[in-house]
């Protein structure tokens, strides 16, 4: 016990703290420890399992979710670090929310594009891999350069996105199946 905690009072727990997250459009409050990253707050606590966890260390992508509009590794973020703030993960993208045009009922245009392609063999890294392609779809429409950009393009300028760049900006996203034809195929049938 905390030696000015009063006895019969609990002392207050300072290794857990209330917050608040928009997932999908729906509030969820609860109390997390500060160790928890977001990945295991989605995936256990909330029961969204679609983002998936493959390294734990940043490097693979399959919890790839976005947070406030923008892809991130849900393994790295600290989720009480998040309080406040809109995520949007795979189980949120069926039913379309117009994120990307031509959303609607069903699956989201980049889902159904992976299914059409065969883009995905295991499927374990098929919700980062959509969830970071729609960040990058996103980015490219908002003018963000690539690695890959020719830089004398301006930027703040709607990137058109090529195969370089499409492979360029999921490079962040592995697939041990090896199924990337096929996934860089579906992004560009969404954008076309
Ligand atoms: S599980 Fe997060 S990047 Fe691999
Ligand atoms: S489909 Fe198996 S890891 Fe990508």
């Amino acid at each position: 016990m905390d030696s000015h905690t009063e006895p019969g009072v609990s002392a207050p727990d300072r290794h857990r703290s209330e917050v608040t997250l928009r997932v999908n459009g729906k509030p969820y409050t609860l109390t997390v420890d500060h160790r928890s990253v977001l990945l295991d707050v989605l995936r256990e606590d909330l029961g969204l399992t679609g983002a998936k966890k493959g390294c734990d260390h940043g490097q693979c992508g399959a919890c790839t979710v976005l947070v406030d509009g923008r892809r991130a590794n849900s393994c790295l973020l600290p989720a009480v670090a998040q309080d406040g703030c809109d995520i949007t993960t795979i189980e949120g993208l069926a039913g379309g929310d117009g994120l990307v045009e031509g959303g609607g009922a069903g699956l989201h245009p980049l889902q159904r594009a992976f299914l059409e392609r065969d883009a995905l063999q295991c499927g374990y890294c098929t919700p980062g891999q959509i969830c970071s392609a729609l960040g990058a779809l996103a980015e490219a429409e908002a003018g963000h350069p690539s690695h890959v950009t020719d830089p004398a393009r301006p930027s703040g300028q709607p990137m058109p996105l090529g195969r370089d760049e499409i492979r360029e900006r999921l490079s962040g996203n592995l697939c041990r199946c090896g199924a990337y034809t096929h996934i860089v195929e579906a992004v560009e049938d969404v954008i076309r």
